[in-house]
């Protein structure tokens, strides 16, 4: 017996030796997911609407809260609030793993650093760049599968004070934008899958929505990677965000052509529409801003039109809003209000985001009000500032968390185009992945 043992304690040596060469460089285990789910709750513990999603990070492995930037350039966590771990790597200075972050800046101690945002409260803080395990359950597209690690996902130490603001139970943002260290580009690249990810925002605070890395099925009673519509993603090569001076923006942006109300065209500055060579205009995709913030001439134009299309009297504005009537005067059916519909015409007349009554219009009790934010109505807001919850300096159009409540938006980096779908439109919604059972 004893030789038979001797060769199994090798073959156990040389097995653990490859797998630990394995985990270094990619995954820890040799399952290779082809892709990955996170859940994506909305949490209105703070005045403003944000949307979590939570991870495991650690060892031992902890859950950990975070809110999701759709254009946050990589992952931040509080590490000054009991962050305890024994596989906690600081990134040495000179590294492949600073490179990936960009510009970057080198502590007393040799480690690499850069700032990160809390795009909430617009807070800024210099932090080091840390490695640690983070896992997280695989899917076939239908059902969640086995969990799943990264040894050495990066991201950067925040603070508490850059943690303030953030909802209740929060430790940190998970970043999904266009970087090398974003979530959706570390998870790719630790599993080879595609560079496509994927975000459906549900409208309930009781019923999650969900987040995909890698490529569909994506079933949500349906599999909606069918169903999706495509636009380019356009670049713009100045940064809109601080904490990315000299650098690109990260963010993703569309291209919207003209605004249709009840199928009638806009009257628009079309200037206003494209990104000039300073960064400034064109439209952009986030999910910290609740609502859809409209550069003032734009607000004003599609307001005008809107209220006419509706044809009901107006009244009293609620803040943040600034076009209100009163909700026995508007229809409700399945799709929400029942309001003219507000239509994005993308590339061509023939590609369009249609904004339905359920994503247009935000009900306060007996007052219900078209749900975009006049970025003009603050002055602090006019360039560098915020509105609602987000920086918004000089884009046009930020098409906000509400618009995209319920619309499944695929994100495919390769191709450098978005592809989405408002699933009313399709009889689901995005609380309809099944999360309870495991393939
Ligand atoms: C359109 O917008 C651009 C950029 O803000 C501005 O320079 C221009 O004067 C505007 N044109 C008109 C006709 O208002």
């Amino acid at each position: 017996m004893l030789v038979p043992m001797v060769v199994s304690v090798r073959f156990f040596i040389l097995c653990s030796f490859f797998s630990f060469i394995i985990s270094s460089s990619i995954a820890h285990t040799s399952f290779r997911p082809k892709a990955l789910v996170l859940p994506l709750t909305k949490d209105v513990s703070s005045s403003i609407p944000q949307y979590i999603t939570k991870i495991n990070q650690r060892t031992p492995l902890v859950p950990v809260k975070l809110t999701v930037d759709l254009g946050g350039g990589y992952l931040w966590v509080n590490c000054e609030d009991g962050y305890t771990s024994s596989t906690s790597k600081p990134a040495r200075c000179g590294s492949a793993q600073c490179s990936l972050f960009g510009l970057y800046g080198c502590s007393g101690d040799k480690v690499c650093g850069r700032s990160a945002t809390n795009t909430i409260t617009g807070l800024s803080t210099y932090g080091d760049i840390h490695g640690d395990i983070v896992s997280v359950q695989s899917t076939n597209g239908n059902n969640p599968g086995r969990v799943v690690s990264v040894p050495n996902f990066l991201f950067i130490c925040g603070s508490n004070s850059l943690q303030n603001g953030l909802a209740s139970g929060v430790k940190g943002i998970a970043g999904l934008g266009k970087t090398k260290v974003s979530l959706p580009s570390q998870f790719s690249s630790a599993f080879s899958f595609k560079r496509k990810f994927a975000i459906c925002l549900s409208s309930s605070t009781s019923t999650n929505g969900v987040i995909f890395f890698g490529d569909g099925p994506y079933n949500l009673n349906m599999d909606v990677s069918k169903v999706l519509t495509f636009t380019p993603l356009i670049t713009n090569h100045v940064n809109t965000v601080s904490g990315f001076l000299g650098e690109p923006s990260v963010e993703y942006f569309i291209g919207v052509k003209s605004i249709r109300v009840s199928g009638k065209k806009v009257p628009l500055n079309n200037t206003l529409l494209s990104i000039n060579q300073n960064g400034i205009g064109g439209t952009k995709i986030s999910t910290v801003n609740p609502y859809t913030v409209l550069e003032t001439t734009i607000y004003k134009a599609v307001a005008d039109a809107f209220v006419k299309a509706v044809g009901a009297q107006t009244v009293a504005p609620v803040a943040p809003f600034g076009t209100c009537f009163a909700t026995k005067d508007i229809g409700f059916s399945r799709m929400g209000p029942g309001v003219p519909s507000i239509d994005l015409v993308l590339q061509n007349k023939e590609v369009v985001w249609n904004i339905i009554g359920a994503n247009s219009m935000v009900q306060l009790n007996d007052v219900i009000c078209l749900g975009f934010v006049d970025a003009g109505s603050n002055p602090s807001t006019s360039k560098v500032g915020f509105v609602m919850g987000g920086l918004h300096p000089m884009t046009s159009i930020t098409i906000g968390a509400h618009q995209l409540e319920n619309n499944f938006l695929q994100f495919d980096l390769a191709a450098s185009r978005l592809g989405f779908r408002s699933l009313f439109l399709e009889h689901t919604n995005c609380a309809n992945f099944n999360f309870t059972s495991s393939a």
